[in-house]
């Protein structure tokens, strides 16, 4: 925290910005070499311009369908491919970077070989589409990879298909009511806001190492699909809403980095269970999971897909989902049994 001395005497203490942040880290770490922070910085400028458009798609007749149906089976909306593209463009031009793979796209992307690109990205560029046209809150969510293939040749697939427990980095940026960036290195959990007056993401001195609750006061699960859970799972939720001690509310915004932005600072749990239509639930375990279980985990909460931790998966193939139970330890663990 910077302090100022203002034109009255006072001392008011200034959040610092997440240039000065990243600056900060690389001088604790002294094994770092700025890659990291390279990208982080370039992560922060494409969520920018991703922001603008979501501030602005109402006037400029942003909001609607490509038409298109993606990789997932899914409806394209025309800002998923714009927050795509925005993603590609900014960090093919980082050197550090040497590939990515996205929600978006049907395999992985290799950027020109260069000696220094020694991480791979995975993004799902726009989280929560189907909330955009309604102005309701929606994400990013990326993670960050060493590449384990050889620098001085081309990404391979392998470099796309490393446990949650090999991240380097993970992070989310929620265009809600503010802009935000949460982020880890595996050195705890960072919330910047982005402050619309001079265009900078700041760490306000309260989301500096968030640490999120041990219990649940929420749980957020698309109870329409209820009548297809196992009888677990009927029998869990039950629970939780009707448990003595502390009966846990109803919310589900339908945006999963909402949802989990939520509960990380409040404290509860998410749930995406398999059912008799979606045997392996419905989100992705590469783009989606992987990177929000690296940030749970950090902040004391847990993320499991019913058997085994989220981060210890090994995926199978790029776009593989998994159903998942992510939040608070205890109602995470009494899942568990
Ligand atoms: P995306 O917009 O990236 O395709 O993700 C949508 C996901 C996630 O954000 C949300 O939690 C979930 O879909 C909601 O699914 P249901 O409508 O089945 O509840
Ligand atoms: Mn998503
Ligand atoms: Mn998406």
């Amino acid at each position: 925290m910077r302090s100022e001395l203002s034109h009255n005497g006072e001392n008011h203490a200034l959040p610092i910005n997440i240039s000065d942040h990243l600056r900060r880290e690389q001088l604790r770490h002294p094994e770092a070499t700025g890659a990291l922070s390279s990208i982080l910085a370039d992560l922060s400028r494409v969520a920018k311009e991703i922001s603008y458009l979501v501030n602005t798609a109402g006037i400029n007749g942003a909001y609607g369908s490509t038409g298109k149906i993606n990789v997932q089976g899914e409806s394209v909306i025309k800002l998923d491919e714009q927050a795509n593209r925005q993603f590609k463009d900014i960090l093919s031009n980082n050197p550090y970077v040497a590939g990515f793979a996205s929600e978006e796209e049907m395999t992985f992307v290799p950027f020109a070989p260069d000696s220094r690109s020694k991480y791979v990205l995975w993004f799902d560029p726009l989280d929560g589409s189907s909330n955009f046209d309604t102005n309701v809150s929606i994400g990013s969510i990326f993670s960050i990879y060493q590449r384990v293939s050889d620098a001085r040749g081309s990404v391979n697939e392998s470099d796309f298909l490393q446990a949650g427990r090999a991240q380097v980095c993970s992070g989310y940026f929620l265009y809600g009511t503010s802009t935000m960036l949460v982020y880890t290195t595996g050195h705890g959990v960072y919330g910047f806001t982005l402050d619309p007056s001079v265009g900078e993401f700041v760490l306000p001195q309260d989301y500096a190492k968030i640490m999120m609750p041990e219990s649940a006061r929420t749980y957020s699960v698309n109870e329409a699909y209820r009548p297809l859970w196992s009888p677990r799972m009927v029998a869990f939720i039950d629970w939780l809403k009707t448990r003595n001690d502390d009966p846990c509310g109803a919310r589900y915004v339908g945006s999963l980095v909402a949802d989990f932005h939520r509960n990380l600072l409040k404290g509860g749990i998410f749930l995406y269970p398999q059912d008799e239509k979606h045997p392996s639930g419905k989100l992705r375990l590469n783009c989606e999971l992987n990177p929000l279980a690296y940030i749970v985990e950090q902040a004391g909460g847990l993320a499991t897909d019913g058997e085994n931790n989220i981060l210890d998966i090994q995926p199978s193939s790029l776009h593989q989902r998994s159903p998942v139970l992510i939040g608070s330890k205890n109602e995470v663990l009494s899942y568990m049994g």
